[in-house]
């Protein structure tokens, strides 16, 4: 994070905004009008930033922050003079840049590796090269300051083999500046040279050129091979890169006086702009049109508390792909002021329905309370639009099967956030049991007690651990997830018998320590303990198969081995006290653990392609029944059948909504940071 600590988005715009107008009030206008939240400064009221006095760069830091805009990179020329002229003067005005840029809160300065005298070859200049670059990027790298290279023509980075010569040697300490036209002016692949250079780019040029005839173009519409180029960033890596672009198109003042069948217009071609505001526009929007190219699928984001601050903030560091959040809603003003300070441009709205029916998205992430998710997707899905909603699918079963039905008949995509999915080791405990090579299951044990709340995180929102705001306790929050991997890992129970108590370590009204037992069709039973009292608490997965016992504790499975099967022993075995024989094996897995981003990236990829959701939205049903038999046996003090009694569940939810005395005491706060709430 570059910016004072405030987040980015996978591509960031910034751009040279001198060549909309001198002026630079007219340059900030410029940048907002045309959805850019960066600055790279370079010619600001007729003086180049290289020039600027610190004095004059506070001036420039007030009417910056003013704005709102900040500083991408200081636009400098230092590097542009010949390699046989003096450096120490280039060097010691230098040294008031670096100075400029801390001032004006940017990591970073453009630089370039110095003109080679014509007709010379730049590989005899290498070591003077390489002299001046390390003294600049040394200076300024001690100063928390990067040197980034721009490769241009006539200097000695010019093509993408001397630019890596540059990065390699100076490793750390030099920044990499891909500008794809300055490239293609020199005759070299963009194409080849971004594989040559990918993993140096600090930051991307974002100007374009027609070969045919040398022309300056908009991005995407000539060779360079830009939306190519977005598109590997995109998918290849995690990062956050800026985009910054650089016009550089054709002004002709007297263009919109000409006819349009004036030879002299015609001659021109079709990148030719009446004035500088307008070229700039057109580099803009043409970034803005790759971008959409390479993140066709918008998303909205439903409820931007906790959950969907969360997703925005991964969005933000890079970790989605192909995708952009194009608007959010919430009921909470504040917190769509707080989504706008993640995203400036991104489109607010006070109600779910005002969202989905904006025509913003193609899909929404649902993350506001439990008893939303159903109508807000029901709603959706009545408009086309599809849906990925948090976990619990909904309070109760019957709401929750209209909500699939709903998803059904549209015939729309229809994802749930069981992030926990994703986590190796899950993923392999259910390879092994499902693939029947050891055998079926006997019995299952998990004791997840790893859910450890104070009193201040049920104080923290007044829908929290209510009957009436959240519908449940540690079931319908924490621990939809575990209810999830048991049926997803060993398939659903028919029978369940459970005790919940309500408010046993806080004062709440719903459960907060519960123990179910469970019957399975093949007879095996499972015990399923959980609390949000238990500090330390413990997360211990165990399937006792016929071959073997599965054991996941602290994120690792291991696996006894037995050689043979215990039905099969337990009757043929002369002596009393015998054992089967076997061993404890380290389970392998992939080690792949990526958790929310990757249900996004999935859900993204079926809309694109068609290709597997991590959870479909219909098996959210799955834990929610477990979930409300738990509660429905505790109610009534005996064991009930699944598929549960839904409209009994429903009428007694019913009741203890109506008979609640429950008094809150909140004190809202949302956490950005939720990697640590997500259980292992
Ligand atoms: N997958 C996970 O790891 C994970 C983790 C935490 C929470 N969650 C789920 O995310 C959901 C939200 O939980 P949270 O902790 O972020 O809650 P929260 O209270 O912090 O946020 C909910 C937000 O929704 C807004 N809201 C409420 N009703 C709304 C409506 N009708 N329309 C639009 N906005 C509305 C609220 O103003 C609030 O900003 C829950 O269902 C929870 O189970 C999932």
């Amino acid at each position: 994070m570059y910016f004072g600590g405030k987040e980015m988005a996978k591509f960031i715009l910034s751009a040279f905004a001198d060549e909309a107008s001198p002026k630079v009030e007219e340059q900030l206008d410029a940048l907002k009008n045309n959805k850019i939240e960066l600055i790279e400064p370079r010619n600001i009221d007729g003086k180049n930033i290289s020039e600027l006095s610190v004095d004059e760069a506070k001036q420039l830091k007030e009417k910056l922050d003013e704005a709102g805009i900040k500083v991408s990179s200081i636009g400098s020329y230092y590097g542009k003079i010949f390699i046989n002229e003096d450096f120490d003067p280039h060097f010691e005005a230098f040294k008031n840049t670096v100075e400029v840029a801390k001032i004006l809160g940017t990591k970073y300065i453009r630089m370039f590796s110095f003109y080679i005298p014509e007709g010379e070859n730049a590989d005899d200049y290498k070591d003077e090269v390489l002299r001046r670059v390390k003294a600049m990027a040394e200076y300024s790298f001690e100063r928390g300051v990067l040197c980034c290279h721009e490769n241009e023509k006539g200097i000695y980075g010019d093509v993408p083999e001397r630019c890596l010569a540059l990065a390699q040697a100076l490793g750390e300490k030099l920044g990499c500046i891909f500008d794809p036209a300055n490239y293609l002016q020199c005759g070299a692949d963009t194409w080849e040279g971004f594989k040559l250079l990918e993993k140096y780019i600090t930051y991307m040029h974002i100007k374009d050129v027609r070969t045919s005839d040398g022309a300056v173009v908009p991005a995407g519409c000539g060779d360079g091979r830009v939306e190519d180029i977005l598109r590997a960033l995109d998918s290849n890596t995690d990062r956050v890169f800026i985009l910054t672009v650089e016009p550089h198109l054709k002004v002709f003042e007297g263009l919109d006086k000409l006819e349009t069948d004036d030879e002299t217009a015609n001659n021109m071609g079709k990148f030719v702009y009446p004035d500088n505001f307008t070229s700039f526009k057109a580099a803009c929007d043409a970034i803005h049109s790759v971008i959409e190219k390479v993140q066709p699928v918008r998303y909205g984001i439903i409820g931007v508390g906790n959950m969907g601050t969360s997703h925005i903030k991964m969005n933000v560091d890079g970790k989605h792909k192909e995708m952009r959040i194009t608007a959010v809603a919430d009921i909470n003003p504040e917190r769509l002021k707080a989504a706008k300070e993640m995203l400036p441009y991104v489109n607010t709205y006070g109600t779910a329905k005002e969202l989905i029916d904006s025509g913003d998205c193609d899909a929404v992430i649902i993350a506001t309370p439990h008893y939303f998710h159903p109508p807000i997707a029901q709603y959706a899905f009545s408009k086309g639009v599809n849906v990925l909603t948090e976990k619990p699918a909904g309070v109760y079963t019957k709401q929750v099967r209209e909500m699939n039905e709903a998803a059904k008949r549209s015939g729309l995509a229809f994802g749930i956030m069981y992030n926990q999915r994703t986590n190796c080791v899950y993923r392999k405990m259910r390879e092994m049991v499902q693939s029947g090579e050891y055998g079926e299951i006997r019995r299952v044990n998990w004791i997840i007690t790893d859910w450890y709340r104070t009193q201040a995180y049920y104080n923290s929102g007044g829908w929290r651990a209510t009957w009436e705001g959240e519908g449940g306790g540690v079931l319908l929050n924490q621990c939809p997830h575990n209810l999830d991997l048991w049926q997803w890992i060993c398939g659903m129970p028919v029978k369940i018998q459970a005790t919940c108590h309500e408010g046993k370590w806080h004062n709440i009204e719903v459960e907060d320590d519960v123990t179910i037992y469970a019957e399975y069709a093949n007879g095996a039973t499972g015990v399923f303990v959980t609390s949000t009292g238990d500090c330390p608490g413990t997360n211990r997965f165990e399937i006792t198969l016929d071959g073997g016992k599965l054991v996941c504790e602290n994120n690792e499975l291991k696996f006894y081995k037995l050689n043979g099967r215990v039905s099969e022993h337990c009757k043929t075995a002369e002596q009393g006290f015998g054992r089967l024989e076997g061993e404890w094996i380290n389970v392998e897995t992939d080690g792949r653990n990526i958790q929310h981003s990757e249900v996004v990236n999935k859900f993204t990829g079926k809309l694109l392609r068609g290709t597997e959701l991590t959870a479909n939205g219909e098996e959210g049903i799955n834990g929610l029944s477990i979930s409300n038999a738990a509660h429905l046996s505790s109610w009534l003090g005996k064991p009930v059948e699944i598929p549960v009694d839904e409209d009994l569940y429903y009428e007694m939810l019913q009741e203890k909504i109506k008979n609640s005395t429950f008094k809150k005491t909140v004190n809202e706060t949302v956490q950005g940071d939720m990697s640590s709430t997500f259980g292992s």
